[in-house]
C-alpha cells in the first residue's frame, strides 16, 4: 500500500528558467525506507519541503495515507500532514531536555500520559537513561537518535529526513545508519530521507530514487541501480563504469577493438553497453574471447588495485582486480568482459542535456 504518492509534481523559483523540480512521479510503500540521491542542486531538499508542505508546488499532486495534500489550487497546512521531520542539524532545543524535546509535540489528545509516550520512544531508540540530559551533553549520534524519536513520538503517517547522516564523521556515520534503519523499521515507519552519498543510499535504504536537474531518473532497489542502472548519470552516480560504444548482433556485441560475444539480447543496431570495473577479469596469458590490452596506470587500494588498460581503437578500461598479483604500468594483459554482466544504457540521455 503505498504511503505518500507523489504525481507530475512541479515546482521553479521565482524567475529561474529550469524547474528545481520538474515532473515528479514517485510512489513510497507502507513500510518503506526510500533514499532520494542526487548531487548538489538536483532539487532533493525542494522535493522533500513540497511533501512537508513548507513549499508550494506549481502543479501535481501529493497524497499521504489517501488523503490529498496537494493537488490543483490546494495546499493542506504542513501541522495537519501528519508527517515527522527530521532536520540536517537535528533542530533540537537547547534549554530542554531530551525527555521535554521529545514531549514538544505531543498532543494530551493523542497521547494521555505523555510520559508514558515520552518513555517509550526514548527507549525505541536506546536512550532511556538520557532523558534528563540537555543536547549538548549527548554524543552527534545520540542527537540525531532524540531527533528521530521526536519525530516518531506522534506516530506519524510518514517521516522525512534531509540528509540524516551528512554531519557525522566516516566512522559514526557506518554505525548511525544501521541504527537510524533498525529504529525506524522497529517503528513501522515509512520515511522518505535525502542524501548525496551514494553509500548512504546503498546501504540504508529499500529502494532509492535518483535525482537530476529536477526530473527522477529511476527508482529502483539499491541493485537493481547499482547492476542495471538505466542510463550514464544512474551509473556514474554510484561507482565507476566503463561505457562504450558497440553495434549488437546475434548476441554478441562489437565495439571497435573487438568482439565480446555470448551475451544474452536479442538486441540489434548501435548500442551504448556498459560494464563495471569488478566485472572484467584480468589474465596474463591469452585465452578465447579475450581482449589484449596493455596497462596505462595501476594503482594499489589494499582491498583491490585499480588497473587502468588499453585495449586499442582508442579505448581505455578501469579494471578492479583482485588478484594477488600486483600489475604494473606496460604489462602486457588479456582481458575477459563477462558478457553477462554487461548492459546496456539508454542513449536517449546524454550529460548535460537539459530538456
Ligand atoms: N528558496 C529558493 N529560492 C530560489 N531558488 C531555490 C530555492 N531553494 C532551492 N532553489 C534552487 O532549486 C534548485 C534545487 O535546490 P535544492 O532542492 O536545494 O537541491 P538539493 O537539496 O538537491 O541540493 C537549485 O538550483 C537551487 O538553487
Ligand atoms: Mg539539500
Amino acid at each position: 500500500m503505498e504511503v505518500l504518492s507523489i504525481k507530475n509534481l512541479h515546482k521553479k523559483f521565482g524567475k529561474k528558467l529550469q524547474y528545481a523540480v520538474n515532473n515528479a512521479s514517485l510512489n513510497v510503500n507502507k513500510g518503506e525506507l526510500l533514499a532520494l540521491v542526487g548531487e548538489s542542486g538536483s532539487g532533493k531538499t525542494t522535493l522533500l519541503r513540497l511533501v512537508a508542505g513548507f513549499e508550494e508546488a506549481d502543479a501535481g499532486q501529493i497524497s499521504i495515507n489517501s488523503d490529498k495534500v496537494v493537488d490543483d489550487n490546494f495546499s493542506m497546512k504542513p501541522e495537519k500532514r501528519k508527517i515527522g521531520m527530521v532536520f540536517q542539524d537535528y533542530a533540537l532545543f537547547p534549554h530542554l531536555t531530551v525527555a521535554e524535546n521529545i514531549k514538544f509535540g505531543l498532543s494530551k489528545n493523542q497521547f494521555p500520559n505523555l510520559n508514558d509516550r515520552v518513555r517509550e520512544v526514548t527507549d525505541m531508540v536506546g536512550l532511556s537513561s538520557y532523558e534528563n540530559r540537555y543536547p549538548h551533553h549527548l554524543s552527534g549520534g545520540q542527537q540525531q537518535r532524540v531527533a528521530l524519536a521526536r519525530a516518531l513520538a506522534p506516530n506519524p503517517g510518514l517521516i522525512l529526513l534531509d540528509e540524516p547522516f551528512s554531519n557525522l564523521d566516516a566512522v559514526l556515520k557506518d554505525q548511525v545508519r544501521e541504527e537510524v534503519r533498525s529504529i525506524i523499521k522497529k517503528a513501522g515507519a515509512t520515511a522518505l530521507f535525502v542524501t548525496h552519498d551514494m553509500r548512504d543510499a546503498l546501504s540504508s535504504a529499500d529502494r532509492i530514487a535518483i535525482l537530476k536537474d529536477g526530473k527522477i531518473q529511476q527508482v529502483g532497489t539499491p541493485r537493481e541501480l547499482y547492476e542495471t542502472p538505466k542510463n550514464l548519470y544512474v551509473a556514474s552516480f554510484f561507482g565507476k563504469i566503463n561505457a562504450m560504444n558497440a553495434t549488437a548482433e546475434n548476441g554478441t556485441y562489437k565495439l571497435k577493438a573487438g568482439e565480446i560475444k555470448g551475451a544474452k539480447t536479442d538486441k540489434t543496431g548501435q548500442i551504448l553497453i556498459a560494464i563495471r570495473p569488478e566485472n572484467i577479469e584480468i589474465l596474463t596469458e591469452k585465452q578465447e574471447g579475450t581482449f589484449p590490452a596493455k596497462v596505462v596506470l595501476a594503482q594499489y587500494f589494499g582491498d583491490h588495485q585499480q588497473v587502468h588498460a588499453d585495449i586499442g581503437a582508442e579505448t581505455h578500461v578501469v579494471i578492479h582486480a583482485h588478484e594477488k598479483i600486483l600489475f604494473e604500468k606496460d604489462d602486457n594483459i588479456f582481458l575477459r568482459f563477462n558478457p553477462s554482466k554487461i548492459h546496456i544504457l539508454d542513449t536517449c540521455w546524454y550529460p548535460g542535456l537539459v530538456s
